[in-house]
């Protein structure tokens, strides 16, 4: 017998054609993110750069990751009209969603930890977005799937989708603009490229298109403490889960996300949180920016990346990212009682920064503080 179901809708192919016309036109008036030159020594042969991902619209990395998921989204019929889009986030990728919902007129709900600095759930809900917080940080995926389902509405998943809605491949992705933008410097190729992992989508970008356009690029991750995506690379464990959030908000994840890939990966540093921050602080009077401290995660890495290639008489270049603005985290790492409430002490890291700055020597062993007390559910 021959069956024929046509469930062709034209009002809604009409809908579809218009949001996905909004993002591309969107995209098609923004312009590129800078790549910022970190001045070191000019005698080391070693150039610093930060990709500056803060200047996006909505002020991060994850703007570009809200693009994709978006018209990966729409372009697969899951996010439909009038429908709400649901998303599990530590706040910048919920800030860029807000702003796409919004583009497209469709409601969004963010799933957060309650951690979650005010000023990120003030963006959001600036975009037109609503937050709903949860205690425990845990909690935020089951709880958007609940949320979606009760709405009929779309759960992004970030998480699981960050690595294939992004085209790894080119089409200005963030490592196909780093390439392009290091065309005319001293060292074009870059030596290595370090980046950080919330979802881990942004690695996994910058570590295929290295691959696939042969480049002799390394790929660093730095990860925070209390993360599991360090512990489970260095073991080969997908199945590694630790007991309390990253302090570092955007980035280490209680658990390894379905977005980290693990095999692209050349390198992992675990950073101290007291590293990550001092660098930030650090980086303010190299570059007059703040910077959130998942920016601070990776330079600090990239400092001794550095420290490695003088000690092994080799030049080159090094790129890390600016993630996102200081100004969102004034009330954390910008925050001499906070950090003293978290235990976290700066001084011997931003000493050895200074030290590495005129020597271009880091030393290396700093054991990672596992007893510092978390007096709140950290954000995630
Ligand atoms: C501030 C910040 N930095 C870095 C990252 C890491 O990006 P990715 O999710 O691509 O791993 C995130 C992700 O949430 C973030 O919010």
């Amino acid at each position: 017998m021959e069956l024929d179901i046509d469930r062709r809708d034209p009002v809604y192919r009409n809908w579809l054609k218009d949001a996905v016309g909004k993002v591309q036109a969107d995209a098609n008036r923004s312009a590129d993110t800078h790549l910022l030159s970190v001045p070191l020594p000019a005698e080391w042969g070693i150039d610093l750069y930060l990709k500056d991902e803060s200047t996006h619209p909505t002020g991060s990395l994850k703007h570009r990751l809200a693009r994709s998921l978006f018209l990966y989204g729409l372009c697969n019929g899951w996010i439909r009209p009038g429908k709400p889009v649901i998303e599990a986030s530590s706040g910048s990728t919920a800030v860029s969603e807000a702003y796409f919902a919004k583009l497209i007129g469709v409601p969004f709900i963010a799933v957060m930890a309650k951690s979650t600095v005010r000023s990120k759930i003030d963006l959001i809900e600036f975009h037109g977005g609503r937050c709903h917080l949860v205690d425990d940080p845990c909690e935020v995926y089951e709880v958007a799937v609940r949320l979606a389902a009760e709405s009929g509405g779309h759960y992004m998943d970030q998480f699981t989708y960050a690595e294939r809605a992004t085209d790894w491949r080119g089409n200005n992705n963030i490592a196909d603009s780093i390439f392009r933008q290091l065309a005319l410097e001293r060292h074009p190729v870059p030596a290595w490229i370090v980046a950080t992992a919330g979802t881990g989508g942004t690695s996994a970008t910058i570590a295929r298109f290295v691959h696939y356009t042969q480049q002799d690029t390394g790929v660093c991750v730095a990860d925070p403490e209390n993360s599991a995506f360090f512990p489970s690379w260095q073991s080969d464990d997908p199945d590694v889960v630790t007991d309390r959030g990253s302090r570092i908000e955007g980035i280490g994840r209680q658990r390894v996300e379905p977005s980290f890939v693990p095999g692209a990966i050349d390198r992992m540093m675990r950073v101290p949180d007291a590293a990550s921050v001092a660098s930030i602080r650090v980086l303010e009077r190299l570059l007059g920016r703040k910077a959130g401290a998942s920016t601070g995660t990776g330079l600090w890495a990239a400092f001794r990346i550095i420290s490695d290639m003088r000690a092994a008489g080799e030049q080159g270049s090094v790129v890390g990212l600016l993630c996102d603005p200081g100004e969102r985290y004034l009330e954390k790492y910008y925050s001499d009682e906070w950090l003293a409430a978290q235990g976290i002490d700066i001084a011997p890291f931003t000493a050895r920064i200074e030290h590495f700055l005129t020597t271009g020597e880091l030393s290396t062993a700093v054991p990672v503080s596992a007893a510092v007390p978390v007096s709140e559910p950290a954000a995630v």
